[in-house]
């Protein structure tokens, strides 16, 4: 029914129109409405604008909606899109964070919470969910994505989908979702953002197509094309990804959009001027221009030019309008332009409830020496670091429609959730800086960042005083929140000299110090793992991290966490990730030692300080009785892999299961191990359970060198543990 009001509608269209159904600007000001008087307004009026971003707030929006129709001669509505990323008003963790609660129910019902406070904002599109596998922490957008794995990153990309998008895109609370960045955006040369990206094409489908595909399988509305180029082509312009592989092969049906200015870059990779990439673009099967305006230009000259056809414009301004129809914006533009939910349904107490519970979920306890952790509610704690008290730093990149200054600090959480038996001293002890070779120290946005009045040595002395009255050290530090996301790639991954000089002086005291480490990506802190008893990862923990950060030091929530990405020893290492090959001189030895004519290096040991899937407890886990259901399967068979999991410690706790396989020989090299299955359980001290996974020969499938979808027959090693580098294993044959 769809198509035919959709045909309707485009027979009564101009070129201009039609043109203009491709534009999306961004508004400018996303809170002030000031749009509305701009030239933009102008644009509207006269049918030019498909589209608007960077807008919120119902009343904003309204202003905005009513001049499209009904100032403008069709009357089509316009869509309205933001980057709703980790959360709306009431944020969560950044989606690394996010990630490494390997929860899917709890990620999507994260999806669904951000869609209905958004739309009750009047948004109905969200750039999201970014999907970019990622091996590179130097690239400061791995805080975006969920680590490094294919399959774990698809299981979170169909979450998130469905979270936003739920079963029925004209129900009044859910979100049109946009996955990003298409494709391969997460592996730029050296890590460094909008570099080039070079890749075999077996490496793209095995490894960094997946959690694309899985967005799309699952319905996804919406394609952002990526800064990079692919084959030389940029994604914005590349035929072969946005319509033979995203369209032919995969079966997408919505639409796509280029990312900020996108179309207009391509003038800069190179392939032509603005007319010449627009019309690249919309051949290449790219409906939508996000600001360059290169469509709304050129375009109708390309047309008359016989450059572009009018089948090709049709199809996209199709796409758009479609999309519109879905989310019934025809039957009533105004729908998601409702006062009263806009008042009653963001950040609400019960989403910051939930927004607690998530953040604690994420949090990652990387190391627990002398079970310094959890802390005890008595004594004096002495919190010490620059990210102690900020609340602007809580919420992490890409978090527009949040509060900042509203967000939760640790030492207001700390002093809640302490109680009256706890005294709290604080002090900031040291600046955050980056390990910059600039002078000025400046955030993504150019904004200078303000240094405390107090010198270097005064903020130290500070720290050291109060450290000396204390029963504990919690230490909070790390990255500030504009070092990681869009444009913070980094070539040092050490916590800031000046941080850790301050950590340093806190170990001398001899006290117990606990890391509460603040970063958008994996850090190499092998000095920090060696010194201090207890380092708590918590990412940017959201609008409620000071409490759930809190819920954790103190044991009231026991840390479940587990790394979706690798953390290096040194930047030397990367990329550094589990699911590496075994190439054809591998280690014989995991001892750290080094082997001549081996692949490893002279200076660091191959293995990373954290793998991927780590993460510890309060508690203990036992792992035994790993046993398959049968030692031979067919080609149409599937297995059943048991194992007994049993909670040793003293504390009732979560466990995130892992499975692991090893295709041992194969027409192509593969991986020496492959997440397969994951299962987060819950046990009681001293309970057990059996796990029991099931594995399809889908799991064992992989693209061979003519890139087809193939389970081979064979030897597989079958590995289930706590993390990637689990040795319980067991074997199977896949028999034809
Ligand atoms: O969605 C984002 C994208 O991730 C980076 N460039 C800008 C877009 C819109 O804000």
């Amino acid at each position: 029914p769809f198509e035919e009001k959709v045909d309707s509608i485009l027979n009564l269209m101009t070129v201009e129109e039609k043109i203009g159904q491709l534009n999306l600007p961004s508004a400018g000001q996303f809170t002030t409405g000031q749009a509305k008087n701009s030239d933009i307004a102008a644009k509207i009026e006269k049918g030019l604008v498909g589209g608007l971003f960077n807008i919120k707030s119902v009343s904003n929006i309204r202003d905005i909606q009513k001049i499209a129709t009904e100032k403008s001669r069709l009357k089509i509505p316009l869509i309205f899109g933001l980057d709703v990323i980790h959360g709306y008003e009431t944020t969560f963790p950044i989606p690394l964070g996010l990630s490494c609660s390997w929860d899917m129910e709890l990620i999507k019902k994260t999806a669904q919470m951000a869609a209905q406070e958004a739309t009750a904002d009047g948004i109905n599109w969200t750039f999201s969910p970014m999907v970019d596998v990622s091996r590179d922490p130097r690239w400061g957008r791995v805080s975006e994505g969920s680590g490094e794995d294919p399959y774990l990153g698809s299981e979170i990309a169909k979450a998130m989908v469905q979270g936003y998008q739920g079963n029925d895109l004209t129900q009044k609370n859910t979100l049109l979702s946009c996955v990003k960045h298409f494709a391969l955006y997460g592996a730029p040369d050296a890590g460094r953002d909008y570099n080039t990206v070079d890749m075999s094409r077996l490496r793209m489908y095995n490894e960094y197509f997946p959690p694309y595909k899985a967005a799309v399988d699952a319905g996804v509305g919406s394609v952002m094309a990526s800064f990079n180029e692919i084959d030389g082509v940029p994604a914005t312009g590349n035929k072969w990804l946005l319509t033979d592989l995203l369209r032919d092969e995969w079966g997408f049906n919505g639409f796509t959009v280029s990312d900020y200015t996108g179309v207009e870059e391509m003038i800069y990779h190179g392939v032509g001027d603005l007319q010449q990439v627009s019309a690249l673009s919309l051949n290449a099967g790219l409906d939508m221009d996000m600001v360059s305006e290169g469509f709304l230009t050129t375009l109708k000259k390309s047309l008359e030019e016989g450059k572009i056809s009018i089948d090709v414009l049709n199809t996209a301004v199709k796409r758009i309008l479609l999309a519109k129809y879905k989310l019934g914006l025809f039957d009533d533009p105004f729908k998601y332009c409702d006062d009263n939910r806009a008042k009653t349904e963001i950040y609400t107490k019960e989403n910051r409830a939930f927004a607690r519970k998530v953040s604690a979920e994420s949090m990652v306890l990387l190391k627990n020496a002398d079970q310094v952790l959890p802390l005890k509610k008595q004594g004096i704690i002495a919190l010490v670091g620059p990210l102690a008290n900020t609340a602007v730093n809580m919420a992490g990149t890409w978090s527009v429609a949040t509060n900042q200054e509203a967000s939760i600090p640790l030492l207001e959480g700390l002093k809640k959730v302490a109680g009256n038996n706890v005294k709290v001293i604080y002090a900031k002890g040291s600046n955050v800086d980056y390990n910059l070779e600039y002078e000025k120290r400046v955030t993504m946005f150019g904004k200078e960042i303000p240094r405390d009045e107090k010198s270097d040595k005064q903020l130290l002395n500070e720290a050291l005083s109060i450290a000396a009255q204390a029963d504990v050290i919690v230490a909070a530090i790390g990255e500030s929140s504009e070092m990681s996301g869009e444009c913070s790639s980094v070539t040092n991954l050490q916590i800031p000299q000046v941080q850790k000089d301050l950590l340093n002086a806190l170990l001398k005291t001899g006290k117990p110090v606990v890391l509460v480490l603040f970063t958008g990506r994996p850090l190499a802190i092998v000095e920090e793992n060696e010194k201090v008893p207890a380092i708590l990862n918590v990412w940017f923990p959201g609008s409620e991290a000071g409490l759930a950060i809190s819920d954790v030091l103190f044991g009231d929530v026991n840390p479940s966490g587990k790394l979706s990405a690798t953390f290096p020893r040194n930047v030397g290492q990367i990329p550094i990730y589990y699911s590496h090959k075994n190439t054809g001189r591998p280690l014989g030895n995991k001892d750290g030692v080094f082997e001549k004519f081996k692949s490893n290096y002279i200076d660091v040991r191959n293995e990373p300080l954290y793998p991927f899937g780590f993460g510890l407890s309060y508690t203990t886990f036992e792992y035994k009785n790993l046993k398959l259901n049968s030692g031979k399967i067919k080609m149409n068979e599937s297995l059943e892999v048991s194992v007994e999991v049993t909670n040793s410690g003293d504390y009732d706790g979560k466990e995130v299961v892992q499975l692991y396989i090893r295709d041992l020989v194969g027409s192509i090299t593969r991986p020496v191990k492959e997440l397969k299955g994951f299962q987060k359980i819950y046990l009681k001290k001293n309970e057990t359970k059996t796990v029991t996974f099931k594995l399809s020969v889908e799991d064992l499938k992989f693209y061979n060198y003519n890139l087809d979808f193939v389970a081979e027959s064979g030897e597989f090693e079958v590995f289930v543990g706590s993390n990637s580098d689990t040795n319980l294993k067991s074997e199977f044959e896949l028999i034809d």
